[in-house]
């Protein structure tokens, strides 16, 4: 079977680059206007046509379950006060997906948290989001990469480039350019020094795999930072079986950096046409302009 119909978001880590807002809230909930950061990732896996949402979680995570479920307390209250939009709003997020969630035990790795996963997906491809990165496009990253999948029935990873001063930031490709956005993988890198990337063709955050990764994950050691790396089982998957990387339409921002959070909650609020002018006027008024 072809169809991707299932989503990993791995959500377990401790969000330590955000403290103190880290402290006590999952850092997954800390909100892009007035949208937590999952809310995003799970709309765009939903908008590539998936239903079911398998989060790999940890200990204090339990308000992104809550999240996505209903609230009848203030559905009820939002009812009896005739606040019709927002009801829409807070029943809309509960009926967003199915969310199937596992623990992830031991913070062993990105690698780890997908091989956690494993019995949540079974033996069937599934689309793979990482939380810090949001990605803007018209059609969802996710989409693009599922359509790459089905076409060419094989795995696939969502690249873009970035400068030769930041690719020890990323898992790096290397390959062979089939075309003018999509490559054949054949090399894979954790963030490597710049002299030893294969290329300057990043991955942020975003995938869709055959199952047969699960059994690379099993047989990787773990890697940079001790770690068992998803980007080292990619490796692995490369040599078995044919890997792509889709250089994807759409802007990334990386939420998992307090600048980057910025730049995106910016973007993000320009974009609400309820919002747009008023935020023109504050950044005028601290811009001294
Ligand atoms: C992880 C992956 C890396 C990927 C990055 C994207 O690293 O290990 O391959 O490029 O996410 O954000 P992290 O940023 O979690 O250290």
């Amino acid at each position: 079977m072809n169809k991707i119909r299932k989503a990993v978001i791995p959500a377990a880590g401790l969000g330590t680059r955000f403290l103190p807002a880290t402290k006590a809230i999952p850092k997954e909930m800390i909100p892009i206007v007035d949208i937590p950061m999952i809310q995003h990732i799970v709309e765009e896996a939903v908008r590539a046509g998936i239903d079911d949402i398998v989060l790999v979680t940890a200990r204090h995570k339990e308000p992104i379950e809550n999240h996505f479920d209903y609230n009848y307390e203030l559905d009820d209250i939002l009812e009896k006060k005739g606040k019709k939009d927002l009801l829409d709003v807070s029943k809309a997020v509960g009926g967003m997906c199915n969310l199937i969630a596992i623990r992830q035990k031991h913070p062993l790795g990105l690698g780890h948290a997908v091989l956690c996963a494993e019995s949540a997906v079974g033996n069937e491809p599934f689309a793979v989001l990482l939380g810090d990165d949001l990605i803007d496009s018209e059609v969802p990253c996710t989409k693009q990469l599922v359509d790459i999948y089905e076409k060419e029935n094989a795995s696939v990873v969502g690249v873009m480039e970035v400068p030769a001063s930041e690719v020890s930031k990323y898992g790096i490709v290397g390959g062979m350019m089939l075309g003018p956005r999509l490559m054949e993988v054949d090399r894979l890198v954790e963030k490597p020094a710049s002299k030893d990337a294969p290329s300057r063709f990043a991955i942020p955050g975003r995938y869709v795999l055959s199952p047969s990764i699960f059994k690379c994950l099993r047989e990787t050691k773990p890697g940079k930072g001790g770690e068992i790396q998803l980007t080292d089982a990619l490796q692995l998957l490369a040599g078995r079986e044919r890997l792509l990387a889709y250089q994807f339409e759409g802007v990334r921002y990386d939420t998992g950096d307090r600048l980057g959070f910025i730049d995106a909650t910016l973007a993000y609020a320009l974009k609400r046409p309820e919002l747009a002018d008023g935020v023109r006027a504050v950044m005028r008024k601290h811009l001294g302009s």
